[in-house]
C-alpha cells in the first residue's frame, strides 16, 4: 500500500523498551501461532496465557474477537485481505512486545511470506518472534468443525475456506512445531514454556 502521510516522525521516548523489561521483570516476545481453522491455535493461547499469568507474566492474545471485529472489522477472506489483516495483527504484536508484553497471536495466516513479513518486522527491530506451527490433519479439524463452518464450505456456502478450497502453506522451520492431534494441552503448553526459557523471554 502507498505511504499516505508525509512528514511523519517517529518520536522516541525516556523510557525504553529495557526500562520496562526492569519493570515487570520480563522481556516482550511475539509468540505466533498458525494453523488450520480448528487446529486448537486459540485453546493452546488461552491455556498458555493462564499459565504465564500464574507465573505473574504479562500475556495478552489477539486472536479473531478482538481483532477481526475491531481494528480489521473492513476486511474479509480474500488473499489480499488476510495479507492486510496479518500485516497490521504483525505491527500491533511488535507494539505489545515493546511495552514488554508477550503476545499471543493465533490467526490461520495461511500465506508463508506474510508470516515471514511479521518475523523480519519484529527481528530487524530486535524482538523474539516464535512461530508455532499448530499442525492439525484436516481431518481432524474438520471433524471438531466448533463453528460448523467446514460442514458450510463443503457445501459450497462458504467460499474460498482455507483447507477446503483456499490454501494454507504450512511452516518450513517454525521454531515450535505442535501436533494438536495427537499431543494433550499440557504437552503443548509445555514445550512452549520449554522454548521461551530456552530463549531467555522467561526464567
Ligand atoms: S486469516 O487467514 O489469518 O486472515 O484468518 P483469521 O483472521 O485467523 O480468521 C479465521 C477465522 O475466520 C472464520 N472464517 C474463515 N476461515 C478461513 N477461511 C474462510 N473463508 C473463513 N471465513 C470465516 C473461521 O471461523 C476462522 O476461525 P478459527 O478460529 O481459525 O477457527
Amino acid at each position: 500500500a502507498e505511504q499516505k502521510a508525509t512528514n511523519v516522525h517517529w518520536h522516541e521516548g525516556d523510557i525504553t523498551r529495557e526500562h520496562r523489561a526492569k519493570l515487570l521483570g520480563h522481556k516482550g516476545a511475539t509468540l505466533w501461532f498458525t494453523g488450520l481453522s480448528g487446529s486448537g491455535k486459540s485453546t493452546v493461547a488461552v491455556e498458555l496465557e493462564g499459565r504465564l499469568s500464574e507465573m505473574g507474566i504479562l500475556a495478552y492474545r489477539l486472536d479473531g474477537d478482538n481483532v477481526r471485529m475491531g481494528i480489521n472489522k473492513n476486511l474479509g477472506f480474500s488473499a489480499e485481505d488476510r495479507t492486510e489483516n496479518i500485516r497490521r495483527i504483525g505491527e500491533v504484536a511488535k507494539l505489545f512486545v515493546d511495552a514488554g508484553v508477550i503476545a499471543l497471536s493465533s490467526f490461520i495466516s495461511p500465506y508463508a511470506a506474510d508470516r515471514d513479513q511479521v518475523r523480519k518486522l519484529h527481528e530487524e527491530a530486535g524482538m523474539d518472534f516464535i512461530e508455532v506451527f499448530v499442525d492439525c490433519s484436516l481431518e481432524a479439524a474438520e471433524s471438531r468443525d466448533p463453528k460448523g463452518l467446514y460442514k458450510k464450505a463443503r457445501a459450497g456456502e462458504i467460499k474460498n475456506f482455507t483447507g477446503i478450497d483456499d490454501p494454507y502453506e504450512a511452516p518450513a522451520t517454525p521454531e515450535i512445531h505442535l501436533h494438536s492431534d495427537q499431543q494433550s494441552l499440557d504437552e503443548e503448553v509445555d514445550a512452549i514454556l520449554a522454548a521461551l526459557r530456552e530463549r531467555d523471554v522467561i526464567k
